[in-house]
């Protein structure tokens, strides 16, 4: 049986990365990348939050994977012509591709996350329960770019990006993104997962849940920058705060200081006025015709989405 390639295409420098959140806290409007929100313990924090009562997103897009798949599989294998190259956007543990491998058949896989090392462990398992497919891990931020290693290019490849992280980038990122996407599968096909809009209140709730798991997700943040770029955030200073913007059809996560204070770091400080806000994260939420919209923008034509029974999230298949 062969192992899995890995492949780390960026290579994460952490003074660079703290360079990067640093010149975020110093703009008037203070802002930091989602992306900091996951060291070890944020992405612990973010696996629970899938299991919060308030947050439905991830059990709606599995009763959508577990009731549409052998659909969703022909309709795919049709989109492709048959291709059997399936590229995993954001995989992490790697588990979502995982359970469609037995529809969708792949002979190859590709992993990508932001870390080839969070992905080791995940595809050495996968491997080993299914030897006859060739595996590989990428490493790379296409947050940034979406590019393949040499090899791996296949015009007809299924690219597959559940969990509505698409929803972590504005509109006209996303765009940017899902043309990318169809530069790599011009022949290929996209089975996408994306969060629709729905009453505010649930909304507010998935984000700010009793328990206060996504308010310590969200103030995680802080300690990491701690650690990253020697600020001195006092976590008890700072409080969580997430709502729905109907405007822009979005939740907008911020931390918001509780009183005037000085964060200081290593050559620099900078005040804060009590209610002042560090925003850290959207999470955009599409009509299905928004959606469709985009997707066509990006120059996907053939477009079929399926729906959970409360119609909260969507898969597209667009190719
Ligand atoms: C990863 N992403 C799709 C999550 C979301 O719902 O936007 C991140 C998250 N933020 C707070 N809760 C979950």
């Amino acid at each position: 049986m062969s192992s899995p390639t890995l492949l780390q295409t960026l290579q994460i420098d952490a003074r660079q990365l703290a360079a990067e959140a640093l010149a975020g806290l110093q703009q008037p409007a203070a802002r930091v990348s989602p992306k900091f929100l996951y060291d070890a313990l944020g992405s612990r924090l973010f696996d629970a939050i899938t299991e919060l009562d308030e947050y439905y997103l991830t059990r709606a897009e599995a009763q959508i994977f577990t009731t549409h798949s052998g659909d969703m599989a022909a309709a795919a294998h049709a989109a492709c012509g048959g291709s059997s190259t399936l590229i995993d956007l954001g995989a992490g543990n790697c588990a979502k591709a995982a359970r469609l491998f037995p529809a969708l058949q792949p002979r190859r896989y590709l992993a990508l996350d932001i870390s080839v090392d969070y992905l080791a462990e995940a595809l050495a398992q996968l491997q080993q329960r299914h030897p006859d497919i060739e595996m590989a891990g990428l490493g790379l931020d296409f947050s940034a770019r979406l590019a393949l290693p040499a090899g791996w290019e296949d015009p007809r490849a299924l690219i597959f990006y559940p969990g509505s992280s698409i929803g972590n980038f504005t509109p006209p990122e996303a765009l940017r993104l899902l043309s990318e996407a169809r530069a790599l599968a011009p022949a290929g096909a996209l089975l996408i997962g994306v969060d629709l809009v729905k009453d505010k209140s649930r909304l507010d709730a998935a984000y700010d849940d009793p328990l206060g798991v996504t308010a310590a997700f969200n103030l995680n943040l802080l300690r990491h920058l701690n650690r990253l770029a020697g600020c001195d955030f006092d976590l008890h200073e700072w409080r969580h705060v997430a709502c729905f913007e109907a405007t822009k059809s979005r939740i907008e996560m911020h931390l918001e200081a509780r009183r005037n204070l000085t964060l200081r770091w290593p050559g620099g400080a900078r005040g804060f006025a009590a209610g002042e806000r560090i925003h850290t994260e959207n999470s955009c939420k599409w009509t299905p015709e928004g959606f469709a919209a985009l997707l066509h923008d990006a120059g996907w034509r053939r477009l079929q989405h399926w729906c959970d029974a409360a119609g909260d999230f969507a898969v597209f298949l667009a190719s």
